[in-house]
Parts: structure tokens; C-alpha cells; sequence
């Protein structure tokens, strides 16, 4: 349906030519808007998607190309294969949305895909627990991520005031998606306007404490959440991200791989080419305000709009003459990742259990009250940010095929024999560690190193959108929130500052903005009310 719509101003120009030719007074061709995408992830893909639809809503005629650098569209949300089998497939990288997440969410419904929901892997096992390297501080069983009545009982009122402080901080963030405020020129200025910057201007432990959230709900709870996804403690992320890392309900992720949603979105326009394996060199802008762009094969293309969808430091590009802004260096977190496969669960005595109690299906940690935050987060004497089984399956490469658990470890550095050998009370071998045994303790293991997301430094200011004139960025919003619905947005917003350009240029200011970007979305997200702290609680 996209296709054919997205079809007519071409049809529309050739008609023009057609009557031409009968006679009648010809037209003057449109030339199609060029415009260069640098980056296939989350951002890249939204900026085409987005760009495609906002451009045929103004009858504006464009050629999108795409490049990326690797084989695979979606960046760090890409799939890895357990056992190498390729009817399994689990996230490397980012693992989950969730239903806040509209642009994610609408995509999925526009795709027909389908989503896996996380439900229970294993029956009378504890869902979460957290370790502080001594003890599991706290254990919250079935029924959700929470456990009400115990939440309660450790906590008082805290996950309450938290829940309502996390919904306010969502409720401002949405309206970044809303005019009057979106699209915006300036991350700095909207961050602002919606009221968020008090909160990204602290440290999650500082906004807390300042909203009366008692310390120990946010060092045990708040903190292992920071932990698991961004690696950082409450003392050095900023108050909107721990806000985000709270904000779980409805999670979801797309069955065969959250990738799908931007293969999808790349696919949607017949005006979108994405090229794989292919890598820009260097961006020159030309005395006519166009851009060339060489690819390291020493191909040259020329486009009207060029938007950096990959953060500037490691894409190697050179930019000449230099833009007039340029962005700052981003500090990201380089993690461990670690994919395994094993028969067997964690030792309960590598987590200060008895024997016979079970060890949670998710292990995520925190510190011990001596421990501090650090400058670069501390991962502390735990020693890792989680470990939990995301999945299981059959190993049949197994000399006799055998049920399995897929695990995958967080951590700060590389996991090694010592460290497995430990957690799963086993002897695991050096060889084992490094590339499994199909009929060992692990049998298969991936491990990967990322810049997955940057250490979320309090902040107030943020990165420039509009690099220079036809030049877009759209990293900066990494430092505010990193999560694959933010980029998705960031890709979005440049989609339309572009558009309303070439309206504005074509004196058709009127169409640009007002193109559909209703609020008419579901006004309040929250009407399934988060799961792990309900408001009658
Ligand atoms: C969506 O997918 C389901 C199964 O995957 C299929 O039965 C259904 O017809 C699809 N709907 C549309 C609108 O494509
Ligand atoms: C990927 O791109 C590089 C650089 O252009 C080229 O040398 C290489 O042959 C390409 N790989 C494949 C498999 O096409
Ligand atoms: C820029 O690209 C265009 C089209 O590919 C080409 O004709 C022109 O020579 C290039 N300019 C430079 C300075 O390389
Ligand atoms: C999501 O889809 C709804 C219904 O089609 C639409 O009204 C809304 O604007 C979309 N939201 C976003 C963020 O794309």
C-alpha cells in the first residue's frame, strides 16, 4: 500500500509528460531530492522510513541511498545463533522495547510482526534476584517482574513515589513527540521546554533523594536496573535515564529479531536503496551547497542532504571542509557481552545460597553499602552487571541432543573459565570458555565487545542536530536517552526539520507544517498501569 502511494508524485510528474505530449503545456521536471544516510541501525532506518513518508505527503519527489558499513541492517540490535543452529535466533544487542515506545510499537503494527513476549522460562524458580558479591539483597518471585507485597515490605512507599516520579518523566518525554515541540532544531532547548533538564542535570541519586525516594529502594532496586542497562550506578547516570531504566512495562521484542523493524522500515519505499558493506570515507561539500560522498572503494556520489545516522568518532569519516559544528567525542561503555550454552543451572553456593535453593532466572546486581560509585562505574565486588537465562533450547550437535539454557552475562570484562567455573559450580576449561564443546559444561559461547551505549553523565546541554547546511547528526540524542526507540526518534525528527526545509524553500510552508504528526495516539500510555508497582498498591 506505502509503494504504490508512495508512487504518485512520479506518476504524477509523468502524467505531466504525457499531456506534454499531447499538446497541452509541459511542466518542468522535478528533480528528486538526493539525500545520503550514513548508518543502517535504528536511527538510519527511521531517518529513510520517516523521510520517504514525509516527502511524498508534500509531493515531494526524493532518491534515498543508505550505507552501512556492515552486512546487517539494525547496528547493535542484531541476532546471534545459538549453536550455530539458524532456526535459533536471540538478541546480541538491544533486547527489548517497550509499549511507551510508539514509534517502535506503530512499526511493528504497520509490519504485521509478530512479538515475543517474555513470560516465564522456568517454573518455581525466583523471576529476579539481586547480588551485591555477598549476599542476594533481594528475590522476587513469579507473577511479574515484582513482587508486590514484598516490594512493600522492604520499601514502604518508595516504589510507589518512584513509579509515579518515572510515569511524570515519560509523560514529558512524549511530548518531544508532539508539536509544538517536535520537530526540533535543538536537543538542548527541548530537553528544556518539556521540563526534563532538572533531572538530566542530576545524578539519578540525587533526583531521587530530592523527590523523598528512601535511598535503600534506590541503591537495591533503582541501581541494579542502571546496572543491567546502561552498566552504570545511580551516582553517575543522570536522572532521566535511571527514570527510563524503570519505565518496563510491556516489554516486548520481535520474533526473529528486533532488526526486522528496520529491514521493514528500509524496505518500505521503492525511493529507499540501502547498500551493504559500504563505507563512506569522507563527505565534501561542494561550492554549490551539495554533498559528495566517497566510499572507501573510491566511489563519488552527490546529494542534496546527508545525515550522519552513526556516532561521528568511530565511523572514520572525514568531513571537509570541517562543518560548522562538530560533535563532541561521545564517552561510550565498553561491555562485554556473553552468550552461552549449558545444561545446567547457576550454583546456588556461588550466590551465598543453600544448595537447594534455586537461583534466580535473573541475577542483576548492585553495590554493598561500603562500595562507591567510581568515577567510570564500579562494577564493585559483584563483579558483573546481570546474568540471566533468556532462553533455552536443543543442543542437537550433541552427540546425544540434549535441552539447554541460553544464557547471557553483562560485564565489565571478558568472562573467562575462572569466572563460569565459579557461577555454575563446574569445572569449565580455559578451551571451553573461549569456543565451547558441543558435549562440554558450556557448549557453545559468544562473546562480544560493544560500545553499547555512552556512560549517561549528568548534563544539561546536549549535541548539535544540524551539523551544518544539508548536514544532520543524529547521535547527540545518545547522551540523553540510548534506548532504539530514542534513536528511531532522532531519526524521525531529522526527517522532518528536512522536509519542512524543502517546503519552506518551495514556499509551501503551510504543508509542512502541518504534516501528521497528531497527537492521536493513545493518551495515556499508562492505562495498563506498570505491572511490577501498581498505583493501589
Ligand atoms: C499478519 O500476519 C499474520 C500471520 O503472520 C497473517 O495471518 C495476517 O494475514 C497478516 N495480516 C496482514 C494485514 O498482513
Ligand atoms: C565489501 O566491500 C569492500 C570495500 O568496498 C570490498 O573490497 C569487498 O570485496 C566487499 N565484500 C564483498 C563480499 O563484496
Ligand atoms: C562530485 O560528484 C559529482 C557527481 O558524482 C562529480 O561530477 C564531481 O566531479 C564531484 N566533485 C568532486 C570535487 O569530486
Ligand atoms: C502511531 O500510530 C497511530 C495510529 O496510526 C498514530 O496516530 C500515531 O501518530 C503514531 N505515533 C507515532 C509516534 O508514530
Amino acid at each position: 500500500m506505502r509503494l504504490t502511494t508512495a508512487a504518485l508524485p512520479f506518476l504524477s510528474s509523468a502524467a505531466a509528460l504525457r499531456s506534454s505530449s499531447n499538446g497541452e503545456s509541459a511542466q518542468p521536471a522535478i528533480v528528486p531530492k538526493r539525500v545520503a544516510i550514513i548508518g543502517a541501525g535504528a536511527a538510519g532506518s527511521s531517518a529513510a522510513y520517516h523521510l520517504a513518508q514525509f516527502a511524498q505527503d508534500s509531493g515531494i519527489p526524493l532518491q534515498i541511498d543508505v550505507f552501512e558499513r556492515n552486512w546487517h541492517i539494525g547496528g547493535r540490535s542484531t541476532t546471534i545463533n545459538p549453536w550455530f543452529d539458524p532456526d535459533q535466533a536471540i538478541e546480541l544487542g538491544a533486547s527489548i522495547f517497550v509499549d511507551v515506545n510508539h514509534i517502535l510499537v506503530n512499526a511493528t503494527k504497520a509490519f504485521n510482526l509478530s512479538t515475543n513476549n517474555r513470560e516465564n522460562l522456568l517454573a518455581n524458580i525466583p523471576e529476579v534476584g539481586i547480588w551485591n558479591g555477598k549476599e542476594l539483597v533481594f528475590t522476587m518471585n513469579e507473577g511479574g517482574w515484582w513482587d508486590l507485597a514484598k516490594l512493600f515490605w522492604r520499601y514502604g512507599y518508595a516504589p510507589v513515589k518512584a513509579n509515579k516520579l518515572m510515569r511524570e518523566t515519560v509523560d514529558k518525554f512524549l511530548q518531544m513527540y508532539e508539536r509544538p515541540h517536535f520537530p526540533w532544531r535543538s536537543l538542548s532547548d527541548v530537553v528544556q521546554l518539556v521540563g526534563l533538564t532538572e533531572a538530566t542535570g542530576l545524578t539519578g541519586e540525587q533526583y531521587m533523594q530530592n523527590k523523598g525516594i528512601a535511598p535503600k529502594f534506590a541503591n537495591e532496586i533503582v541501581q541494579a536496573s542502571t546496572r543491567v542497562n546502561y552498566a552504570s550506578n545511580l551516582g553517575t547516570i543522570h536522572g532521566v535515564e535511571a527514570m527510563v531504566c524503570l519505565a518496563t512495562n510491556g516489554a516486548m521484542s520481535i520474533a526473529g529479531g528486533n532488526w526486522r523493524i528496520f529491514e521493514h522500515m528500509l524496505s518500505s519505499s521503492d525511493y529507499i536503496s540501502t547498500h551493504l558493506n559500504h563505507t563512506i570515507a569522507q563527505i565534501s561539500k561542494q561550492a554549490d551547497g551539495t554533498y559528495n560522498l566517497t566510499s572507501i572503494a573510491g566511489r563519488v556520489s552527490s546529494f542534496d542532504e546527508v545525515i550522519l545516522a552513526a556516532p561521528l568518532q568511530f565511523s572514520n569519516l572525514v568531513i571537509d571542509p570541517a562543518p560548522e559544528h562538530t560533535p563532541d567525542e561521545i564517552p561510550y561503555v565498553k561491555l562485554h557481552v556473553t552468550h552461552f550454552t549449558t545444561p545446567h543451572k547457576l550454583d546456588p553456593l556461588a550466590f551465598g545460597l543453600e544448595a537447594d535453593k534455586p537461583v534466580p532466572e535473573y541475577v542483576l546486581t548492585t553495590l554493598q553499602v561500603d562500595e562507591d560509585y567510581g568515577s567510570k562505574p564500579n562494577v564493585g565486588r559483584a563483579g558483573f552487571f546481570s546474568i540471566s537465562i533468556v532462553s533455552s533450547g536443543v543442543n542437537v550437535h550433541a552427540s546425544k541432543p540434549r535441552s539447554e539454557y541460553i544464557y547471557k552475562i553483562f560485564s565489565p570484562k571478558r568472562i573467562d573459565y575462572q569466572f563460569l567455573s565459579r557461577v555454575l559450580g563446574l569445572q569449565v576449561s580455559k578451551e571451553e570458555a573461549e569456543k565451547g564443546d558441543v558435549d562440554g559444561t558450556i557448549s557453545w559461547i559468544n562473546h562480544w565487545d560493544v560500545h553499547s551505549y555512552p556512560y549517561e553523565y549528568p548534563r544539561v546541554t546536549f549535541d548539535e542536530i544540524k551539523l551544518d547546511e544539508g548536514l544532520w547528526y543524529t547521535s547527540a540524542i545518545e547522551s540523553f536517552i540510548s534506548t532504539m526507540e530514542t534513536s528511531a526518534l532522532s531519526g524521525k525528527n531529522v526527517a522532518q526539520l528536512i522536509v519542512n526545509e524543502w517546503n519552506k524553500q518551495a514556499g509551501e510552508s503551510s504543508n509542512g507544517e502541518d504534516m501528521k504528526i497528531e497527537a492521536n495516539w493513545d493518551s495515556n500510555p499508562w492505562n495498563n498501569a506498570q505491572k511490577p508497582i501498581k498505583d493501589d498498591l
